[in-house]
């Protein structure tokens, strides 16, 4: 075991807003503030967005910094990543950021009905092998997941360097009637250029993976869809 992960494990156990529920009771069925992260996580009824699969939290503290008036909470399996996150919020004193730390097969034990009002999916596994779309947190198949919890109408993005998770998340949004509200396959030679200023600064947030995939000269991809 790495002493800098067991470090930051431990600092996470410290950290208010950062919530590690045990997997094996969440599997079992197991919830945790579902229906409830406004009232007892946030302290007001402001809307949420999730970022799923969010690494070190780059989009979920770069949003809470830009959003003070609005919530948001960095999913990831690995603690250690998203301690950088949490620490960065505590630093900064972001009473808008919380991390959870579970298997996003498992988020809807997490949020309630139309608890969620935005979710972004930043640079997520693009999962090659999988045909039938179990796996790959953008497609479909986990749209429909997150249909559970997300407002009618909330919107979905995605951000990624993988022509193959664009191509086949776009298709498969297509053919199961996910209207594509935007899609990009080069954020920074195209879409910051025709979105408004706002967004375009939302767009510049730049992920730890991002970083390297653009040192090696890959495209990033955008994709918006809506639940
Ligand atoms: C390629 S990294 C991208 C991280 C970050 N969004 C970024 O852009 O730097 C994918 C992240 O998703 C997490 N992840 C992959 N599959 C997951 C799952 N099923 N449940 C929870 N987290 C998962 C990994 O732990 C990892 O941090």
């Amino acid at each position: 075991m790495g002493k800098d992960k067991l470090r930051k494990w431990k600092e996470n156990a410290t950290f208010s807003h950062v919530f590690e529920p045990d997997l094996k009771d969440i599997v079992d069925g197991a919830t945790l503030h579902r229906g409830e992260w406004g009232k007892r996580v946030f302290g007001n009824d402001r809307p949420i967005t999730l970022e799923l699969g969010c690494g070190k939290g780059e989009y979920t503290v770069g949003l809470a910094r830009r959003h003070p008036d609005r919530n948001f909470i960095g999913v990831d399996i690995k603690g250690h990543r998203f301690w950088r996150g949490a620490k960065t919020s505590q630093e900064e004193g972001l009473a808008n950021v919380a991390f959870l730390r579970t298997k996003i097969e498992f988020v809807q034990n997490f949020f309630g009905p139309d608890e969620v009002s935005e979710i972004w999916l930043t640079f997520s596994d693009p999962q090659p092998k999988d045909d039938r779309g179990t796996k790959r947190i953008t497609s479909e198949v986990f749209l429909r997941r997150y249909q559970h919890f997300v407002q009618p109408g909330g919107l979905i993005h995605v951000k990624s360097d993988s022509e193959l998770l664009y191509e086949l998340s776009k298709a498969g949004w297509e053919e199961a009637g996910f209207p594509i509200l935007e899609d990009s396959r080069d954020v920074y030679g195209d879409l910051v250029h025709r979105v408004d200023g706002n967004f375009a600064d939302v767009l510049r947030i730049r992920t730890y993976y991002e970083s390297r995939w653009l040192e090696e000269g890959k495209n990033i991809h955008y994709l918006r869809t809506r639940a």
